[in-house]
């Protein structure tokens, strides 16, 4: 036992005719575990009197009587031990009372583990693809190093197309891209697998602009193809109307404006009537009662002919759309920066 500095009886004099009995009353008025240690340490302890004594001991008799002393003192700290550690637990078990089902941030002393949470671009795209896998749509993401073959060429873009510009696109060499938009996946899909056709195409897509509120030169687009026999705009109005009502609620119309795309022929842009307002005008959709969704269409027959299809079997429609504006519409964000700074201030709020 390790010598501790004496805190309760200090044994001063050494006088064999009252040791024992000191010891017990040191004992006697110990009333904690550590307490009764500490007398133990002073009458037993290796600097203890009873113990210097023991050392100097010559003759059997005194040895004997000593001993025997130190036998009683051991017994009595034991015996005492025993008892204020029953207490002691008897207590615990009757004061700390802890209620292992109480949560950990109920409990001052434990810092409650802090969730991290999904960015809120990846929770639209997680709904998104919910939304289509639903729909019996298969979910791709493909490359996002493109060549211009797929992500112009096949697409419709006639040369001159201000997209097609190195001032406009992130191009690696000359012939190859970031893909400026997620259509490329689905040419890729159309020379592997012949109609029917549902999927959805996700993923990053980026082009060279310049930063600002509503501009970033990496986002997300999302976008629909169905390619079947005897497909209308019926069905592209019917499908966008459902995946709007999914994502903005059950209350949603959605509207056309006729518009132009390469690859697209009708093709109109889609509005929704505004999720803020709910269509009666405010200044998110400038007092229109709807706003902007992206791109859609009926899938220009030249897709089919570049591909080796007959342009005549099939019809089929696509529409396209940003996660980044969908979170925004959602949440009320009012800019696009916010999703490409990490800043753990905006995103532990979603
Ligand atoms: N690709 C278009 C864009 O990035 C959006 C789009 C328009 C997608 C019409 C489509 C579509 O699928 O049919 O602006």
């Amino acid at each position: 036992m390790p010598d501790k500095p004496d805190t309760v009886a200090a044994v001063t004099d050494w006088d064999p005719d009252t040791y024992e009995r000191d010891a017990k009353a040191a004992l006697e008025s110990a009333s904690t575990s550590e307490e009764v240690e500490s007398v133990s340490v002073s009458f037993l302890g290796r600097r203890s009197p009873l113990k210097q004594s023991l050392r100097e001991v010559r003759d059997r008799e005194t040895g004997m009587r000593l001993n025997a002393m130190r036998q009683a003192i051991e017994s009595a700290v034991a015996d005492k031990l025993a008892r204020v550690q029953a207490e002691e637990l008897d207590e615990k078990l009757t004061t700390e009372n802890v209620d292992v089902t109480l949560p950990a941030e109920m409990l001052g002393t434990i810092r409650p583990r802090r969730r991290g949470s999904l960015h809120p671009s990846t929770q639209v795209r997680r709904d998104v693809e919910d939304i289509f896998l639903g729909l019996g749509y298969e979910v791709v993401d493909d490359r996002e190093v493109e060549t211009t073959r797929y992500n112009f060429d096949a697409l419709g873009f006639p040369d001159w197309h201000p997209a097609r510009s190195p001032r406009a696109s992130l191009y690696l060499t000359d012939d190859t891209l970031l893909r400026t938009e997620t259509s490329p996946a689905q040419i890729h899909k159309m020379e592997r697998q012949r109609p029917p056709i549902y999927m959805l195409s996700i993923g990053r897509v980026y082009r060279r602009d310049t930063i600002d509120a509503t501009h970033f030169p990496i986002f997300h687009q999302f976008e629909g193809l169905a390619i079947d026999k005897g497909i209308t705009m019926a069905d592209l109005k019917g499908t966008l109307l459902y995946v709007m009502r999914q994502l903005y609620g059950p209350e949603r119309e959605v509207r056309f404006r006729t518009h132009y795309f390469p690859f697209t022929e009708p093709s109109m842009e889609p509005d929704v009537s505004c999720p803020i307002c709910g269509g009666s005008g405010c200044a998110t959709c400038k007092h229109s009662g709807f706003l902007e969704m992206g791109g859609s269409g009926m899938v220009d027959p030249y897709l089919y002919e570049f591909v080796g299809w007959d342009p005549d079997e099939y019809t089929g429609f696509a529409f396209g759309m940003g996660i980044e504006r969908t979170a925004q519409l959602r949440h009320g964000i009012p800019g696009i920066r916010p999703f490409w700074e990490n800043d753990l201030r905006f995103l532990r709020q979603f």
